[in-house]
């Protein structure tokens, strides 16, 4: 078993303290470890021209991206592990640009209903040319995640955090939240959160050693019963299921009784969210039946289009 370590953080300093304590947990139960300083990496920001999803999607291929940087070492190291533990520190209320860069490029040519669209039609129109999907995505993996502060600012950190392994279907096992720390490396000086992280670690590799359907959650509950956010959107045009869980998008109704606030969803919602395989083949229905059909008036867009296209051209440095 093999468990990787991600810090977005400064060298040497409190994310990585944090990811490399937890990766000593992972250690001492067993598993093998590595440890990537995303920081060190070459990674340019998806560019949007979609060569992945049609890769997957029309030619069930691998959905490879075309990007000539890091990320294929990286992809690499994910493919390759069964357990990641990914350390953020928080940067204006959430994780890094890095990790967002990283989130998008493992968005839509990492996401799973993708994945397997592509390798189910391979294998019922008898493909045999090009790569599918490696086989390695299809394996069960868990993941822990650590939030790392200089204060209490930290409200998207930990839901960007997640949505950065969710298009992979990872089992989110630990989140960690820790608050208060700004200066570099000073969490070595806090025992109680070195404890925590390591905990984390043994979890994580507990966890993989058995079926993932046996798996729980050791962070905070929080209020989504699905993914444990706390964040959530109020859509008050939305009678019946105004609350929309800010990380899994299950749709509900908030209740606050008494000190407590509670999350309900019905069973179809739930089938809904984001992080049940029957949501991500539900949105990839969607996208067949909504965005991804042609226009019928298509044939005028080259027109309409001229009119931006000669309106300016950007300042460019
Ligand atoms: C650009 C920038 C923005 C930051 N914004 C926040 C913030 O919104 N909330 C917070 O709690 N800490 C914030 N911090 C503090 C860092 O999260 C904190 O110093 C953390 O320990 C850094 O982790 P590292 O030592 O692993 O690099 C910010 C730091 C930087 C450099």
């Amino acid at each position: 078993m093999k468990v990787l370590g991600i810090s977005c953080g400064r060298k040497m300093s409190n994310t990585e303290i944090l990811v490399k304590e937890a990766l000593m947990g992972a250690k001492e139960t067993g598993a093998e470890v590595v440890f990537i300083r995303l920081q060190e990496l070459n990674l340019k920001p998806c560019t949007g021209c979609n060569a992945c999803v049609i890769d997957l999607l029309e030619k069930s291929g691998s959905g490879k991206c075309v990007l000539k940087d890091d990320f294929e070492f990286l992809d690499e190291q994910l493919l390759a592990c069964d357990g990641l533990i990914l350390g953020a520190p928080i940067y204006e209320k959430t994780a890094p640009g890095q990790l967002k860069i990283l989130n998008d490029r493992l968005g839509p040519s990492h996401d799973m209903a993708f994945k397997l669209i592509a390798k189910q039609t391979r294998a019922a129109k008898n493909v045999t040319t090009g790569k599918g999907p490696d086989p390695r995505s299809f394996m069960p993996k868990a993941a822990s995640l650590i939030a790392v502060g200089g204060s209490e600012w930290d409200t998207l950190a930990l839901p960007m955090m997640h949505l950065s392994v969710l298009s992979m279907q990872y089992e989110v096992v630990d989140k960690m939240l820790v608050n208060w720390v700004a200066l570099p490396g000073v969490v070595a000086l806090y025992d109680q959160w070195l404890e925590r992280a390591r905990n984390s670690g043994v979890h994580l590799v507990e966890t993989l050693k058995k079926p993932l359907t046996e798996a729980t959650y050791i962070g905070d509950k929080g209020v989504c019963p699905i993914c444990h956010s706390k964040l959530f959107e109020i859509n008050n045009v939305d009678k019946v299921n105004p609350a929309i869980c800010g990380i899994c998008g299950v749709k509900g109704t908030l209740t606050v009784q008494g000190d407590s606030v509670s999350f309900t969803v019905t069973e179809e919602q739930r089938a809904l969210s984001h992080v049940n395989l029957s949501g991500k083949f539900h949105h990839a229905k969607e996208l067949k039946e909504i965005s991804l059909v042609p226009h019928p008036d298509m044939n005028l867009l080259p027109e309409k289009m001229g009119k931006y296209k000669a309106f300016i051209e950007p300042l460019r440095p």
